[in-house]
């Protein structure tokens, strides 16, 4: 029995980490698609494909139940897979929902109309794709009014993540944050809306200063999904856990390894 937890490539590893503190009796089968990674200078339908192929994988593999822990997948293939229509009792769940719903204070799953909140100014950070995609403002509109967005896409960062170059990663961080405030001067919150971004979590909030709240997904994600589990106990799927990667399984694992803190040991999908 496992639940699937779908990335471009190791971002997700820190909703799979924050998922497995939340919930410690269910398996997970992690699923990195790290030969094609980065996802966030791909054009939607590309991204549409790649996740589509990869989440059908999953369930071939005995997931009932996948969350693509994924920003840029979840704004270019989320509603697309839902709309079109899933096999018989399989799901895909998405990560930018739990999110807006922390920063728009509300309850899991309150669809109440959209009502003014506490926080005016925020910043986001996400990929190429994900600010092209205008997601985020979208599922943001449902739920808030009078908040204004401004977005940094954040190029090079997962690349950077990705081969390991924490050096690279963090200056480009720094660079990035400081684009932002050229637009925005004082955000009151900033999203760190991909994945691979709590990774660096600790140099956005140094660079944004200490008055601005950072949202990060991986708890909110595991309240959330812990909270569907309760709600929907059959989703827990047929097939065993594990961690799978399209790229090299040794590399990916020494990455994985070195992010966790723990050994992680990723087999070919
Ligand atoms: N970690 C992913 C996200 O949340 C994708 C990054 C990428 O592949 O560009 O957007």
């Amino acid at each position: 029995m496992a639940v699937g937890i779908f990335d471009s490539g190791l971002g997700g590893l820190t909703v799979l980490d924050a998922a497995q503190k939340r919930l410690p009796d269910v398996d997970f089968l992690y699923y990195g698609d790290n030969a094609r990674a980065p996802y966030g200078v791909r054009d939607a339908e590309d991204v549409y494909q790649l996740t589509k192929a990869a989440v059908h994988d999953m369930w071939d593999k005995g997931c009932d139940l996948v969350i693509l822990a994924c920003n840029t997948a979840s704004a270019a293939a989320l509603r697309r897979m839902q709309e079109g229509g899933l096999p018989q009792g399989k799901r895909v769940l998405g990560v930018f929902v739990p999110l807006i719903e922390a920063l728009t204070e509300r309850q899991w799953g309150d669809n109440s109309p959209p009502r003014e909140v506490e926080v005016k100014h925020v910043a986001l950070f996400a990929t190429p794709a994900t600010v092209a995609s205008r997601a985020f403002q979208r599922e943001l509109a449902f739920r808030a009014i009078g908040v204004d967005v401004e977005a940094q896409a954040c190029g090079g960062v997962v690349d950077a993540i990705e081969d390991g170059d924490m050096i690279l990663a963090e200056a480009l961080v720094r660079s990035h944050v400081d684009a932002l405030k050229r637009k925005m001067p004082h955000p009151q919150a900033a999203i760190l809306g991909c994945t691979h971004y709590p990774l660096m979590e600790q140099t956005f909030q140094e660079a944004l200063g200490p008055e601005v709240k950072v949202f990060s997904q991986g708890s909110l994600v595991a309240d959330s999904l812990a909270d569907y589990l309760t709600r929907h106990p059959g989703m827990h799927g047929n097939g065993k856990g594990g961690f799978y990667t399209t790229g090299n399984p040794g590399r990916v694992s020494d990455r994985a390894t070195q992010f966790l803190r723990r050994e992680i040991t990723f087999q070919a999908a």
